[in-house]
């Protein structure tokens, strides 16, 4: 960093003080607390990187361009916050390590409300292109107890890479919702889960290959599983091997929800029974829930009044 002499070191300081001070009638503690601390970091990153006015000129084109992009289809700031690693980050904070509570992970903007119910032992991939994949485990809290009716929201990518709602028609594929039974078990045939890129066609996509990094996430498959008196968990299954689990674009692996995925030869005898002409694979993921009134992102926290 360049030697800044006194006086404009002292001028520079000045100006962080008097926008902190602009904050002081804020009503809202909360608000106040988080305003004046971005106004400290905001300033601080400024003067550690001598940000010039070409650079600073193109941050506002880049920020333009992220709102631009943004639709009710399209969450720029959001990709953006999730290569950034804040989304993780805000995760981690809010969702401690309990016990031996499964852990979360990036929630991702493909869930979509009103996913179809399947059966246990049902099939949620809706003709969605892969090898099928099934998908088995127990739900319990961390008492051991299995949760028994605990919903069980699936979602994932196609082998093609893609969500369904990344395609231009309606279909509904690989995603849907089943319960635990009595003994908090729960049982799906899915595809198994195949590596793909986020969305890299816009303003993100650039950052990332400016910085020379890959838009690739690791092959996982979406987990939400709501039950009464347990902490929500949002998580997903990372099959073992894959070659993105150490560069996962999002910062989303955690090691805990890397797991095993058996590839079945043709002709072997499936859980269920069911005929499957060519090759297919098996996971089993056991979850285990926080019990409510744990640290969690979900606590009533007031608002910040930044809406009106
Ligand atoms: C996903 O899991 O599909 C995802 C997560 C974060 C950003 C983009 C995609
Ligand atoms: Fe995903």
């Amino acid at each position: 960093m360049p030697e800044i002499p006194p006086e404009q070191e002292a001028r520079e300081s000045e100006l962080v003080e008097r926008v902190v001070a602009s904050f002081a009638g804020t009503p809202e503690p909360r608000t106040r607390e988080l305003v004046e601390s971005l106004t400290r970091h905001l300033h601080a990153f400024l003067r550690e990187t001598r940000l010039t006015e070409a650079e600073w000129r193109e941050a506002i084109g880049f920020l333009t361009a992220v709102g631009e992009i943004t639709d009710e289809r399209r969450q720029e700031f959001i990709l953006l916050s999730d290569v950034l690693g804040a989304s993780m980050q805000t995760i981690t904070i809010n969702n401690e390590a309990h016990a031996n509570a499964t852990e979360a992970t990036v929630f991702g903007p493909f869930f979509v409300e009103g996913s179809p119910h399947v059966g246990l032992g049902g099939d949620i991939s809706g003709g969605a292109p892969g090898e099928p994949c099934w998908v088995e485990g127990r739900v319990s809290d961390t008492s051991g107890a299995p949760v028994a009716g605990a919903l069980v929201e699936v979602w994932e990518a196609d082998s093609d890479g893609r969500y369904d709602v990344q395609y231009d028609d309606d279909r509904v594929a690989a995603r849907g919702h089943l319960h635990t039974d009595a003994d908090g078990r729960y049982r799906f045939w899915a595809v198994t889960p195949t590596p793909y890129p986020i969305p890299d066609d816009g303003p993100v996509g650039r950052l990332l290959r400016a910085t020379g990094r890959s838009p690739m996430r690791a092959a996982h498959l979406h987990l939400m599983v709501v039950a009464d008196g347990c902490r929500t968990l949002v998580t997903h299954v990372f099959p073992r091997g894959d070659a993105h689990l150490d560069a996962d674009s999002v910062f989303g692996v955690r090691d805990s929800l890397v797991v095993d995925v058996e590839h079945d030869l043709p002709g072997t005898e499936t859980p269920d029974g069911r005929e499957v002409v060519g090759p297919w694979s098996r996971i089993t993921f056991d979850v285990v829930l926080a019990l409510e009134g744990r640290p969690s992102g979900e606590t009533q926290q007031p608002e910040l009044g930044l809406d009106q």
